[in-house]
């Protein structure tokens, strides 16, 4: 089946069971499931019964579709997300993004964990993606360009909508929370970096270096949706002596207690 009529398919599955004029999507990285808490679930939807969808293989990512309330704002909430390692391809691995763009989601919110390269940053710090680097080996628009889906050369200034970003800065600030800001870099994994790729990343200007979002973001962008993204700093990666071993159970603790400030700053983020 042709992509477009896959993702029309899986758009038109989702129009039957969930509520119309749902405006914004939250995407939880991985450990980040408590946001989950503090939405009201109206309805919970297995990825592998959404046609197309990919299903999720990572144990620490639990693979379902969430409708739910925050307040009067009804919203959809991706439990569980795709990574380029697990040998998904772009276009499949971002199927989702473009079903949310068929349903009219307009704001997108993304969280991760990630590698802190940057001197000032530490182990559990919140920080804002303001902008990317992207080195993964594979883009989500290559190939011929559906015009429907987007225009064929999307500009990336201000991908990470400013005003957002200004709102969360201010939120942070109502909530006493330091919220950082910096830019992500995207590698494929799955392992961790050297010392030396550690230097390498940051002295090519990145702040942040993991394994996720930027393939959803160029979509959600190429979209024209609005995008908010923040990263909880797992391990410190930079400068070199500052590098411990970090295993999935020290990234998972860290992102377990950065958990709930991140779910009270994204909540007041996506009511506000
Ligand atoms: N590198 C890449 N991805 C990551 C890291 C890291 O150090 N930490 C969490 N995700």
């Amino acid at each position: 089946m042709e992509y477009y009529d896959q993702i029309s398919q899986s758009a038109a599955f989702l129009r039957e069971i969930i509520p119309q004029g749902i405006q914004d999507a939250v995407i939880l990285g991985t450990g980040l499931g408590k946001f989950e808490n503090n939405i009201k679930k109206i309805l919970e939807i297995p990825y592998e019964t959404i046609p197309n969808f990919p299903s999720s293989t990572v144990k620490s990512h639990s693979g379902k579709l969430i409708i739910g309330k925050l307040d009067s704002k009804t919203l959809l909430v991706f439990s569980g997300r795709f990574h380029y390692y697990e040998g998904y391809s772009m276009k499949s691995l971002t199927l989702p993004i473009r079903v949310l763009a068929l349903l009219g989601i307009k704001n997108l919110f993304i969280t991760n964990v990630a590698g802190g390269v940057k001197e000032s940053f530490n182990a559990g710090d919140l920080v804002m993606i303001k902008d990317h680097i992207n080195l993964l080996p594979e883009n989500p628009l290559r190939g011929i360009n559906d015009d429907r889906l987007g225009i064929r050369f999307p500009d990336m200034k201000d991908t990470y909508t400013p005003s957002l970003r200004l709102k969360a800065q201010n939120i942070a600030e109502e909530m006493g929370l330091n919220l950082k800001s910096g830019v992500y870099l995207a590698l494929q994994g799955p392992n961790l970096e050297t010392a030396a790729e550690y230097q390498f990343i940051h002295h090519i200007g990145a702040d942040l270096v993991g394994m996720s979002t930027v393939p959803e973001v160029i979509v959600a962008r190429h979209s024209g949706m609005n995008i908010f993204a923040v990263s909880i700093v797992s391990n410190v990666c930079y400068p070199p002596e500052r590098i411990t071993e970090t295993t999935l159970e020290s990234v998972l603790e860290v992102a377990e207690n950065s958990g709930n400030k991140l779910s009270q700053l994204l909540s007041k983020l996506i009511i506000n």
